[in-house]
């Protein structure tokens, strides 16, 4: 789609969020919320994609790096948000489309973006619209149509005369224009309304009254349209993503014993046959083989890629550690900056002390590797293949156990079999 460039309206403050951070970096499974549309963008094959920032505009650009950003430097509404990009667009003669998107409408799906495309080049409308037919659309821009049902205008809320409030059909908030349709709208639209903004909205009218084509396609899915204002709507967005993600992890042969008390992050892999019991969170694009058992209760941060036929049991927490296959880490353990090899038994209880309150180190634990309960591993430090360390023992930094030893005590010592 090299003739489609996309801008993400990204500038507001958010003020309903109530938060220090701009609202389109806010969280959602692990990811910024303006992430998921520029990564949903990409998907389907458009690269030119310019963001539209404004508050706290250096955090949302390092944030999101690489992405072209242009500055909105006062909040003058949606319309004039979209000027801002004018000499850019205008700047690359390929570009014939533009696809409009708020940033803080993350559950868009690829799907109804694409469709909005195709539906937009096959009429050669000026505009095409994404509407939504909703119960209670308190909150949102009302479509107008005319009684041959073609678009008039769009209205906001705000704006919207009594008759006018109860129209159910609603403006979703992606547009695809045509390139001159856009800059011709975007001339002539007034900041006359009650907050005195310049409205992205009122392009509409301006179109349709000069008989330039305004299309629309409908969508009845109304989960992936909300829009995050609030930290309740932050929360129902969390639980629709964390669904999907569930769901897709299921479809791709993984069980979830619990699906309403299992939470997993974007970006995480999963192999077959690997059983996720409840209560276990899986933090973003960590990675886990097939036939493995996790949890209850685990916690796998990021940077922790686990093998085939692991077993991570309860209360076990790891993090930029990688698990080789046929290994156990059954019960209350923290692993942290670890390479653990094959077929090797942590013993319960047992702590990587990655952190000396300055740096953070690393420490290896080989193939066949016994670590009995209580073990103490103090980075950095290696445990050589096949080799013991007994119950309770302190392995100190830089005192690697040999292969085939077994250490024992604090700090642990090799064990002389027969001496006495
Ligand atoms: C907007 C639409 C409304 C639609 C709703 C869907 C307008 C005028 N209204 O309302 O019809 O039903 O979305 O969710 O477009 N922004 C800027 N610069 C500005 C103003 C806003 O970048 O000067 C950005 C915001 O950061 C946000 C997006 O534009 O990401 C939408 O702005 P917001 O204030 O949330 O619009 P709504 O009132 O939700
Ligand atoms: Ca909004």
């Amino acid at each position: 789609m090299k003739n489609i460039a996309t801008i993400i309206l990204a500038a507001g403050e958010g003020t309903r969020m109530k938060s220090s951070l701009p609202k389109v970096l806010h969280n959602i499974c692990g990811k910024p919320m303006l992430k998921y549309l520029i990564d949903n963008v990409n998907s389907i094959g458009i690269d030119k994609v310019i963001v539209i920032v404004g508050h706290k505009a250096g955090l949302v650009k390092k944030l999101i790096g690489g992405i072209k950003c242009i500055k909105q430097d006062e909040l003058l509404g949606t319309g004039d948000a979209v000027s801002r990009a004018r000499a850019a667009i205008l700047k690359d003669k390929k570009i014939d489309n533009i696809l409009i998107l708020y940033g803080d409408t993350p559950l868009l799906s690829q799907g109804i973006i694409k469709k909005l495309i195709e539906k937009h080049i096959a009429t050669g409308a000026g505009a095409t619209i994404l509407t939504a037919q909703l119960k209670n659309p308190t909150g949102y821009g009302r479509v107008i149509r005319s009684s041959g049902n073609k678009i008039v205008k769009m209205v906001e809320e705000l704006d919207a005369s009594v008759y006018e409030k109860v129209i159910e059909e609603i403006n979703v908030g992606v547009y695809c224009f045509n390139k001159k349709a856009l800059f011709y709208g975007l001339e002539k639209i007034k900041p006359d309304n009650k907050k005195e903004e310049y409205y992205l909205t009122d392009i509409i009218e301006v179109l349709t009254k000069s008989d330039i084509p305004v299309e629309s396609i409908t969508t009845d899915d109304t989960e992936e349209f909300l829009g995050v204002n609030t930290r309740a709507e932050l929360a129902k967005a969390e639980l629709v993503m964390r669904k999907r993600i569930l769901d897709s992890v299921m479809d791709s042969g993984a069980t979830i014993a619990d699906p309403d008390n299992t939470y997993i992050e974007h970006g995480v892999e999963i192999g077959k046959d690997t059983v996720i019991y409840p209560y276990t969170f899986i933090e973003n694009n960590v990675k886990i083989g097939s036939g493995c058992s996790i949890g209850p209760f685990a916690r796998l941060r990021p940077g922790t890629i686990i093998g085939n036929n692991v077993g991570i049991g309860n209360f076990v927490e790891i993090v930029r550690s990688s698990i080789g296959e046929k290994t156990k880490v059954r019960h209350q353990c923290y692993i942290g900056d670890t390479v653990i090899g094959k077929n090797v038994n942590i013993g319960a209880g047992t702590i990587v002390a990655n952190y000396d309150g300055k740096e953070k180190h690393k420490t290896v634990i080989e193939d066949n590797a016994f670590i009995g309960t209580g073990t103490i591993l103090i980075a950095p430090v290696k445990v050589g293949r096949g080799a013991v360390t007994g119950a309770g023992s302190v392995v100190t930094s830089n005192k690697n156990v040999p292969a085939g030893k077994t250490v024992v005590g604090i700090p642990a010592k090799v064990l002389n079999k027969g001496k006495k």
